[in-house]
């Protein structure tokens, strides 16, 4: 039997996984040893990677998620949308986003955006909405 075609959708996050392992190969993280790196494929098709910075005042430190948000807004401004995330570590370690992360992630995330991480049981994806369903989201009236 001949091999199913590859999905393309799938040949693309695991794309975006590998340019998230590229990043944590960045990553500053002294303190804990962690190396952690992210990429966010934006819908005008741009990918965006950062990578945990530590600091000495541990509290300072920001993770690769975060990194990648702040980066991609710098770049494209604030009307940017993102379609797939993806984190890596070099620890061989569990690391879905945390939940800062999360909830900073949600204010440009499509809800079905697809998360690719590293979990217990291996490589993991989920919808972002699944990942966190109770965003904080403040809807000032009038
Ligand atoms: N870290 C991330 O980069 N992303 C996360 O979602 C959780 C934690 C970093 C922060 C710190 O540099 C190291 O991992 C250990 O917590």
């Amino acid at each position: 039997m001949s091999n199913p075609e590859p999905n393309p959708a799938l040949t693309a996050l695991d794309a975006l996984l590998e340019q998230a392992r590229q990043a944590a190969l960045h990553s500053y993280s002294p303190y804990s040893g962690f190396r952690v790196g992210a990429a966010l494929r934006l819908s005008n098709g741009a990918v965006v990677t950062g990578t945990n910075v530590e600091n000495v005042s541990y509290g300072l430190t920001i993770c690769a998620e975060r990194s990648a948000l702040v980066a991609a807004v710098s770049q494209f401004g604030p009307g940017i949308r993102i379609e797939a995330v993806a984190v890596a570590n070099l620890n061989g370690a569990p690391s879905p986003p945390c939940g800062a992360c999360r909830q900073m992630l949600s204010e440009f995330i499509l809800p079905d955006a697809p998360v690719v991480f590293p979990a217990a049981d291996g490589i993991r994806t989920m919808p972002f909405s699944e990942i966190l369903p109770l965003a904080f989201d403040m809807k000032l009236k009038g």
